[in-house]
C-alpha cells in the first residue's frame, strides 16, 4: 500500500483525496470551436471514476482563439464556453475528484494564429531560427502532416508590446473567474513548454530590455501579475498556481534549475498556492523525449525536489513517475503531489486500483509515444494499449457492460490481439478459450518484451487478466478445424499472427542466418533443437542449462542475463530497418554488439510513433549503430553481406560489411491460412490482429478489443 501517495493533500483551502494527479493533456478531443460537449466530459468522468485526487485539465486557451494550438483546445475566453465547462466540472465532481483548469497561451506555437494569419505573440524576435541538425527521420506523409497543422502558411511574429501584456494578463484574470464559475476548484498557469509565460521566463527567448526582461525577476514579472491578477479576481481562498520549466535542455542560455528555483520563490511571493515542476526541450528530434514528455523514469524528479527545497508551498512533481516512485518522492520530502500523464491514459482507474489494493491490475502505460504523436498531426489522442481512450462517451460503459448474449468463445492465438479479446470478452460474461501454439503465451509481444521492458509489463499485464477471469489456456495447441466441431463454440477468433515469408535473399539459409522466428528460437532455447543454426557446445550447454533453470521463459531475466552472454557473434548486421530491426538494433547495441541496419527505404523504424522514432534512432546512433538507408542486400556470404546503396539521384553503389550473425526481419504478412480453414464451419469467425495485416501492438490491442464487444451481434457472421 502507497501509504504517503494515497494519504489526503491539500493546495491552500483545497482538500483532495490523495496526492495523485492526472497531468494536464492536450487530448484535442473537442471539436473545431473550443467547446466542451460529451466526448471530452466523458474523458474526464473517465479519470475522475478512475480515483485521482486532482484532475489537471488540457491547457485550455485563456484567449481562444488567440494564442492558442489548434481549433481543438478548449476555450475559456468567453461566456459561450460556460455550458460545456460547468458540465464537465458538475460531472468530474460527481466521483470525489477535483479539477483545476490549465490556461494557456501558446505564444510562438499558437498554430491557430497561423492558421488565421494572426502574428504569433512573443517577447522578442528569435535570435536564431528553430529547427534541427540531424536527420529528420520523419516520413514524407508525416511532414505534410505537420505542416498542415501549423497553419501552412508562414508564421509570423509580434514582439509583445506593453499594452498587449496588460490584455495577456486581464485575459488570464478574466478566465480564471469564468473557470471559477464553471465550478472549477483552481487554476493552473502554464507556464513551461515554450509557450508565451515561458519563453518570458527563458533568457534563450526574451531578449527584452524593458522591466520584463534581463533579470529573473524581470522575466518573471509577466508569471507574477498574471498570477495576482487571478488571484485577485477569483478571491485569496481560490488557489491559482503555476507550471514551470525546471530545466531548458538544447539551449545553452535557457532556463537552469537555480533560475527556476528563484522564479518558483517569487512566483509564490506573487500568491501562487503551489508550483507544478517540469521541463522542456525543442520540440523536433530526440530533445522532445527529454522534455516535456521525458523517456526516462522519474527523469524531472532532482528538479521537483530542488524547487521544494525553496518554497513552502506544495510542490507537483511530474515525469515518469511510477507510483512507487511517487510514494518515496513524498515519502522522503521530494514533492507533495506526483502528477500521470500517460499513465492515465493506459489506466484512468490507475489511482481507485492503487487505493484498493490492487495494483496488479493497473494496465500499464508502454510509453511508446502513441499518445503525443497525435497532437504533432493536430488529431486527437490515441493510446496503444487502450483503445477506450478518446473513446469514453461510446465505449466506456459498454466496456463495463455484461454482454447481453453470453457465448462461448474460441480464440485461435495468445498474442496481443487474442489476449485483448479473451480478457474483454471474458470481463463482460463470455466462456472464453484460448489454443495457443507455443509453450507460452505472447505471441510477439513476447519476444517484444525481452527487446523493450515495457512491453513485459503489459504482457504480464495481459496474463494476469485473463488467468484471474478464468480463461481456459491451452498451451502448445493449435486450434484444428476437429477442435471446433467437436467444442461447438458460437464464435472463433483468429488471432494466429503474422506469416513470415523465407527470405529470397541468396544466402538465407546459411546456418548464421536468423529471421525473427529462429533468433525467437534461439533466445527460448529452441534453437538448440533446429537443425539449421548449428551452435557451439558451449552455447548448447548453456542454453540447455537456462532452459532447465525456466530462465529463458522469463523475458525479464534473459534481457539481464544476455548482458553477458548471447548465442550470437560480434558483429551483426539487420536486414530491415522497421520497428522490430531497430528495436533489436538498440537490444544488441546494449549488449556491445557492433550492429549495422540495411534498410530498403529512406527511413528508419516507420512503424514507430515519431517521438520514440527519434529516441531510439537517437540513442542508437550515440551506441555507434550504422544506419544505411536506400539498401539492397544481394547475397549473404559465410562472412559478409553484400548490397547496394543508392543515392538521391538514384545512382547505386556496391558495398559489403563483414557479419558473424544476419538477422532478417523481413517477410511479415497477413496469415489468412487459418481462418480459410475454418471457413464452412457452423460457427462465425472473427479475424484480428497480424493475421489480418500487420499492425503492432497497438494495432493488436484495438482489433482484440472490438472483436469482443462485437460478440454482442450475435447473429452476423464475418
Ligand atoms: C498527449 C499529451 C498531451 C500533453 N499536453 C499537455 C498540455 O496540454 N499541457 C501541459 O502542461 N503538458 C502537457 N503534456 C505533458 C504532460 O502533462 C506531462 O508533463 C508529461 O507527459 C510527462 O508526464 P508522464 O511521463 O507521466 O506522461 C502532454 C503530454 C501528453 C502525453
Amino acid at each position: 500500500m502507497l501509504k504517503h501517495l494515497l494519504s489526503p493533500a491539500r493546495i491552500g483551502g483545497l482538500e483532495l483525496r490523495n496526492r495523485i494527479a492526472v497531468a494536464p493533456m492536450g487530448v484535442e478531443i473537442a471539436e473545431a470551436d473550443g467547446k466542451v460537449r460529451e466526448p471530452v466530459i466523458a474523458y474526464y468522468e473517465e479519470r475522475a471514476r478512475g480515483g485521482a485526487g486532482l484532475i489537471i485539465t488540457e491547457n485550455t486557451s485563456a484567449t481562444y482563439p488567440r494564442g492558442a494550438n489548434s481549433a481543438h483546445e478548449l476555450g475559456v475566453s468567453s461566456d459561450e464556453f460556460l455550458p460545456g465547462l460547468q458540465a464537465l466540472t458538475e460531472r468530474v465532481h460527481q466521483h470525489g475528484s477535483r479539477i483545476a483548469i490549465q490556461l494557456a497561451h501558446h505564444g510562438k506555437v499558437g498554430r491557430l494564429d497561423t492558421q488565421d494569419g494572426r502574428a504569433l505573440l512573443m517577447p522578442s524576435a528569435p535570435r536564431k531560427k528553430p529547427g534541427l541538425s540531424g536527420p529528420l527521420d520523419l516520413s514524407r506523409e508525416e511532414m505534410g502532416l505537420m505542416a498542415a497543422a501549423a497553419g501552412g502558411g508562414r508564421p509570423t511574429i509580434r514582439e509583445a508590446t506593453a499594452e498587449d501584456l496588460r490584455e495577456l494578463v486581464n485575459d488570464f484574470a478574466a478566465a480564471a473567474e469564468r473557470a471559477q464559475r464553471a465550478g472549477f476548484d483552481a487554476v493552473e498557469i502554464h507556464a513551461a513548454h515554450g509557450y508565451i509565460f515561458s519563453e518570458f521566463l527563458s533568457p534563450a527567448w526574451n531578449f527584452r530590455e524593458d522591466e520584463y526582461g534581463g533579470s529573473v525577476e524581470n522575466r518573471s514579472r509577466l508569471l507574477r501579475e498574471t498570477l495576482a491578477a487571478c488571484k485577485a479576481a477569483t478571491g485569496l481562498s481560490f488557489p491559482v498556481w503555476c507550471r514551470i520549466d525546471a530545466m531548458e535542455y538544447g539551449e545553452e542560455t535557457g532556463i537552469r534549475p537555480d533560475d527556476a528555483q528563484r522564479t518558483a520563490e517569487l512566483a509564490a511571493e506573487a500568491g501562487a498556492d503551489a508550483i507544478h515542476v517540469s521541463a522542456y526541450a525543442p520540440p523536433l528530434g530526440a530533445g522532445f523525449t527529454q522534455a516535456p514528455i521525458v523517456h526516462a523514469e522519474s527523469g524531472f524528479a532532482a528538479f521537483a525536489s530542488a524547487i521544494k527545497a525553496r518554497v513552502s508551498v506544495p510542490v507537483i512533481a511530474v515525469g515518469r513517475i511510477s507510483p512507487e516512485a511517487g510514494d518515496r518522492m513524498i515519502r522522503d520530502g521530494q514533492a507533495d503531489l506526483i502528477a500521470m500523464g500517460r499513465q492515465m491514459l493506459a489506466d484512468p482507474a490507475t489511482a481507485r486500483k492503487l487505493a484498493e489494493n490492487r495494483s496488479a491490475q493497473i494496465r500499464p502505460c508502454i510509453y511508446c509515444y502513441t499518445c503525443v504523436a497525435q497532437a504533432f498531426f493536430d488529431r486527437s489522442v490515441r493510446c496503444a494499449v487502450n483503445p477506450i481512450t478518446a473513446h469514453e462517451a461510446e465505449l466506456a460503459e459498454r466496456s463495463r457492460e455484461k454482454s447481453p448474449h453470453p457465448q462461448h468463445v474460441l480464440i485461435a492465438g495468445g498474442g496481443p490481439a487474442g489476449l485483448e479479446a479473451a480478457r474483454v470478452a471474458a470481463s463482460r460474461g463470455h466462456r472464453v478459450t484460448i489454443f495457443e501454439k507455443d509453450a507460452q503465451l505472447g505471441g510477439t509481444l513476447r519476444f517484444a518484451a525481452l527487446v523493450y521492458e515495457p512491453n513485459e509489463r503489459l504482457l504480464g499485464w495481459l496474463e494476469s487478466e485473463v488467468r484471474s477471469l478464468g480463461v481456459e489456456i491451452h498451451l502448445g495447441r493449435e486450434l484444428r478445424s476437429e477442435d471446433v466441431q467437436e467444442l461447438k463454440p458460437d464464435c472463433v477468433i483468429v488471432a494466429a499472427g503474422a506469416r513470415r515469408d523465407p527470405s529470397a535473399i541468396p544466402g538465407s539459409d546459411l546456418p548464421h542466418v536468423l529471421d525473427g522466428d529462429g533468433l525467437r528460437n534461439l533466445m527460448s532455447g529452441e534453437g538448440e533443437r533446429s537443425s539449421k543454426n548449428r551452435m557451439a557446445w558451449t552455447d548448447r550447454f548453456i542454453i540447455g542449462a537456462g532452459r532447465m533453470l525456466g530462465i529463458l521463459n522469463n523475458p525479464g531475466q534473459l534481457r539481464t542475463l544476455s548482458h553477458r552472454y548471447m548465442p550470437l557473434g560480434d558483429q551483426i548486421v539487420i536486414v530491415g530497418g522497421g520497428l522490430v530491426g531497430i528495436e533489436l538494433a538498440e537490444f544488441l547495441a546494449e549488449r556491445k554488439r557492433k550492429v549495422s541496419v540495411l534498410e530498403e527505404g529512406e527511413i528508419f523504424a516507420l512503424e514507430m510513433a515519431h517521438p520514440r522514432r527519434w529516441r531510439v534512432l537517437h540513442d542508437i546512433r550515440e551506441a555507434g549503430v550504422d544506419l544505411i538507408g536506400r539498401a539492397r542486400v544481394e547475397r549473404i556470404s559465410e562472412h559478409e553481406v553484400e548490397f547496394s546503396v543508392a543515392d538521391a539521384e538514384g545512382k547505386t553503389e556496391k558495398r559489403h560489411i563483414e557479419a558473424q550473425n544476419v538477422i532478417i526481419t523481413l517477410g511479415l504478412a497477413a496469415n489468412p491460412g487459418l481462418a480459410a480453414r475454418l471457413e464452412g464451419l457452423e460457427t462465425r469467425i472473427i479475424s484480428i490482429g497480424d493475421c489480418t495485416g500487420v499492425g503492432y501492438i497497438e494495432g493488436a490491442i484495438r482489433d482484440g478489443f472490438h472483436a469482443a464487444l462485437s460478440l454482442d451481434d450475435k447473429m452476423q457472421t464475418e
